[in-house]
């Protein structure tokens, strides 16, 4: 089985590392990867949305399982236009229509609607209800809860304690401050309570749950401060036990799936369900189409099963053939971020102690070569160290001592990963 992997981030490499585990693998390609992902495969010089180049590529070398790691690509349609082709190339991803779960805060709003699916109640508003969108947050209490339409790269939710503060910000989303992605605002009823990322495989007519985990968003320890893309993943989450995911699969996962079928929405990969404990009761916050980053980071090192064969099992309709096993052991994932970040940073720092980790595994997640071949760092994000441990504190002050042996001008982590659970 020869397989083209799309994406260049943590979650990319920890897919490749769990890929490159299967008998089933011939050869892997990544495109366009990062140096963290040589060892397991060829990284490609491509981009994840010229369909036409990825189309000539896999043609080229006979790819048989084209995998999407980030969303844009199949918000874009790349799904689409494989199926259209009708070749060899099978896709690990949902449709351009099945993508809106992600691409559209309204279509997928409207959609847990249809499919009586809990999530918080809301409405959306555009430029032209720009004062009706005010005077349904007079009727709400705070805190305000404005999201931008689109995706925007995790940076389109706005939590707001002040009312003016509010309408002014509903008022410059809808004037374009997040471009297109803001034409429609989402102001939904704020939920409390702690969050809980559950990802499926699904067939379209089967699913198949993988271990779940919690992701640390805010740069600073105590959750303070602006959010990122995630510091860290822990799981199991401890909340998450057998009752309450009972919940979860029967009034979320379940409708999801079965509502995905009914309105002919083709979907074959994965779904993130980024999931609310609200007393006991598990809600929607958003789907993903694609699995999370860092969460995959700890996720790939619980899931005992073949990916490829999952993959094979999902392309084909046949996810129901299988049994998922989760390693009883906890893992968790610690981040490597530049200073600076979220905000400015600097890039091109070299990266020196790589060698020195033991008993670690480090997924790249922002980095590339220097003129000089060495490692440095290229993104905000730029390592993340996976552990196991017996339970997750263990495996944390596994991931935090490896982590000391890492160094590159101004690396931050969070201190507190997992200490709220
Ligand atoms: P999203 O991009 O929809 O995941 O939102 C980003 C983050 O904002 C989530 O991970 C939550 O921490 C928070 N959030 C989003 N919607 C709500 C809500 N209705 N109530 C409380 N927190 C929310
Ligand atoms: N860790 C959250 C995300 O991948 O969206």
């Amino acid at each position: 089985m020869n397989i083209l992997l799309l994406g260049s981030g943590g979650r990319e490499h920890a897919l490749a590392w769990k890929i490159a585990q299967s008998p089933r693998l011939d050869n892997l390609f990544i495109a366009p990867g990062n140096p963290g992902m040589e060892a397991y495969g060829q990284c490609v010089a491509l981009s994840p949305r010229d369909f036409a180049a990825v189309e000539a590529f896999c043609e080229e070398k006979q790819i048989d399982l084209l995998v999407v790691g980030p969303e844009d690509p199949l918000v874009a349609g790349i799904a689409d236009h494989f199926h259209a082709l009708g070749g060899r190339t099978r896709v690990v991803g949902p449709s351009k229509a099945a993508a809106q779960l992600e691409g559209s805060k309204d279509f997928a709003k409207a959609f847990m609607g249809r499919h009586g699916i809990p999530t918080a109640a809301y409405r959306t508003f555009t430029a032209a209800t720009l004062a009706e969108g005010q005077a349904f947050l007079e009727t709400l209490a705070a805190p305000y809860v404005l999201k931008a339409d689109g995706l925007c790269a995790g940076k389109g939710v706005l939590i707001l304690d002040s009312l003016d503060e509010a309408k002014a910000q509903l008022a410059e989303m809808l004037d374009g401050k997040f471009g297109a992605a803001s034409g429609q605002v989402v102001i939904e009823e704020f939920m409390s309570g702690i969050e809980c990322s559950v990802f499926v495989l699904t067939d379209g007519k089967h699913y198949q749950i993988l271990p779940e985990a919690k992701d640390y968003k805010r740069i600073g320890e105590g959750d303070k401060g602006l959010n990122t893309g995630g510091m860290g993943s822990v799981s199991p989450v401890p909340f998450a036990d057998t009752v309450w995911m009972k919940k979860v699969e029967d009034r979320i996962i379940r409708p999801t799936v079965e509502g995905l079928a009914a309105e002919r929405l083709r979907y074959e990969g994965f779904i993130f369900f980024g999931l609310i404990n609200v007393d006991g009761n598990p809600k929607v916050i958003e789907y993903n189409v694609r699995m999370g980053d860092p969460e995959t980071e700890s996720v790939m090192l619980r899931l005992q099963n073949d990916l490829v064969e999952m993959f094979e099992l999902t392309v084909s309709g046949n996810l129901d053939q299988c049994t998922v096993s989760h390693d009883p052991r906890a893992a968790v994932s610690v981040m490597l971020v530049s200073g600076g970040y979220p905000e400015a940073y600097e890039k091109g720092k070299v990266i020196s102690g790589l060698d020195k980790v033991e008993g670690s595994v480090v997924f790249h997640a922002g980095t590339a070569r220097d003129a000089e071949g060495r490692i440095v760092t290229s993104g905000g994000r730029v390592l993340a160290v996976s552990s196991y441990g017996a339970n997750k504190d263990e495996a944390l002050a596994h991931s935090f001592a490896q982590a000391q042996k890492i160094s590159f001008e101004g690396k931050y982590l969070r201190g507190d990963i997992g200490r709220d659970l």
